[in-house]
C-alpha cells in the first residue's frame, strides 16, 4: 500500500470516529449559530432559479442540509438521497428528517459514490463536506458522471479564519502553528474542477464575522478540535480551546470565518 492511501484510509477512520463522537454537540452548535442551514441555503439561492428534482447530499451528517434544502424546495416535491459514513451523524438525521416524503439516507462511502448510486441527479451538494475526502478527486469524478446534462455540482469548502485584512488570523495569533482542516487544499480542488471539463464553475466568497462564543462552539465540536489538537484525548482538548479562542480575539481585533462556494454546471 503506497503512503497516500495510507494516509486517506487513517485519515478517513479518524473523520469517522470523530463524527460518531460529534452528532450531540454538532446539533446544539447549529441550534444556536445556524451556520450549516445557512450555508446549504445559500448553496441554492446560488443555482437559482434552477430546481432540481432529483438531489444527492454527500456527507449530509446530522441532516441539516438535507432538511434545508427539503424545506427550501418543497413547493417541487423533491426526492433528496442523503449519503453520510457516520453512523451516529445519520441516526440523527434519520431523526431530523422523519417526516418528509421523497428522502433516504444511505451509510456509505462518498468516495465510491458509484457503488451506491446508478441513476442519475439533478444537483448534487457537497455541503461542507468536500475537504474531509482524501479521494475527493475520485468523488468529483463519479459525482459528475451522476449528473444529468445541465446538471448542477455545488459545493461550500471552509477555508479558515481571516483577520479583516485578509491575512490568515491562526498564522497572525499563532505563527508556530501548523493548522488546516481537513485533507485538501483549495488550489488541488480548484485543479481537479479545472480537469473535469464538462464542468463550468463559478467561485463566490462567504465571509462573516464570528464572535469569541462563536468560534469556541464551533471548534469545539469533537470533530473541528481534533484537527487543532488531533492526539489529546476531547475532554482535554476543551480548556486548550478556551484558550486558543482568548488569544486569538486578543491578537486579531476582528476575525472572520471564511467559505467559499463552487457551483459547477455540466455542458
Ligand atoms: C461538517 S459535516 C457536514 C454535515 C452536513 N452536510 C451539514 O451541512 O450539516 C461533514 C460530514 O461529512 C461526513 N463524511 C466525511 N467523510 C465522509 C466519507 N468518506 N463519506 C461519507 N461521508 C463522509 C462526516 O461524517 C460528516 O457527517
Amino acid at each position: 500500500m503506497g503512503k497516500n492511501e495510507d494516509f486517506g484510509r487513517s485519515f478517513k477512520a479518524a473523520v469517522e470516529k470523530n463524527f460518531n463522537q460529534s452528532a450531540q454537540v454538532y446539533d446544539l452548535f447549529e441550534e444556536k449559530h445556524h451556520l450549516f442551514e445557512s450555508l446549504a441555503r445559500r448553496q441554492l439561492e446560488l443555482i437559482a432559479p434552477y430546481r432540481p428534482d432529483r438531489i444527492l447530499d454527500v456527507g449530509c451528517g446530522t441532516g441539516i442540509s438535507t432538511f434545508a434544502l427539503q424545506k427550501h424546495l418543497a413547493a417541487h416535491s423533491p426526492n433528496i438521497y442523503a449519503i453520510d459514513i457516520s453512523e451516529s451523524m445519520l441516526l440523527k438525521a434519520k431523526e431530523r428528517c422523519k417526516d418528509l416524503h421523497g428522502v433516504y439516507f444511505i451509510r456509505g462511502d462518498a468516495e465510491n459514490l458509484k457503488a451506491y448510486f446508478h441513476e442519475t441527479f439533478d444537483a448534487i451538494f457537497y455541503t461542507a463536506s468536500i475537504f474531509l475526502l482524501p479521494k475527493f478527486a475520485d468523488s468529483l469524478r463519479q459525482a459528475s458522471q451522476l449528473l444529468v446534462p445541465s446538471g448542477v455540482l455545488a459545493i461550500s469548502y471552509y477555508e479558515g479564519l481571516f483577520a479583516e485584512s485578509g491575512e490568515d488570523a491562526v498564522r497572525i495569533a499563532f505563527p508556530d502553528m501548523k493548522y488546516q482542516y481537513g485533507a485538501v487544499p483549495m488550489t488541488d480542488l480548484q485543479s481537479c474542477l479545472v480537469s473535469l471539463r464538462e464542468l463550468k464553475t463559478v467561485q463566490v466568497d462567504y465571509r462573516f464575522e464570528v464572535s469569541r462564543d462563536f468560534l469556541f462552539d464551533f471548534l469545539s465540536i469533537p470533530a473541528q478540535s481534533a484537527g487543532l489538537y488531533p492526539k489529546m484525548p476531547y475532554l482535554d482538548r476543551i480548556p486548550k480551546i478556551r484558550e486558543f479562542c482568548a488569544t486569538l480575539t486578543e491578537k486579531v481585533s476582528r476575525v472572520f470565518m471564511g467559505w467559499k462556494f463552487l457551483i459547477c454546471k455540466k455542458g
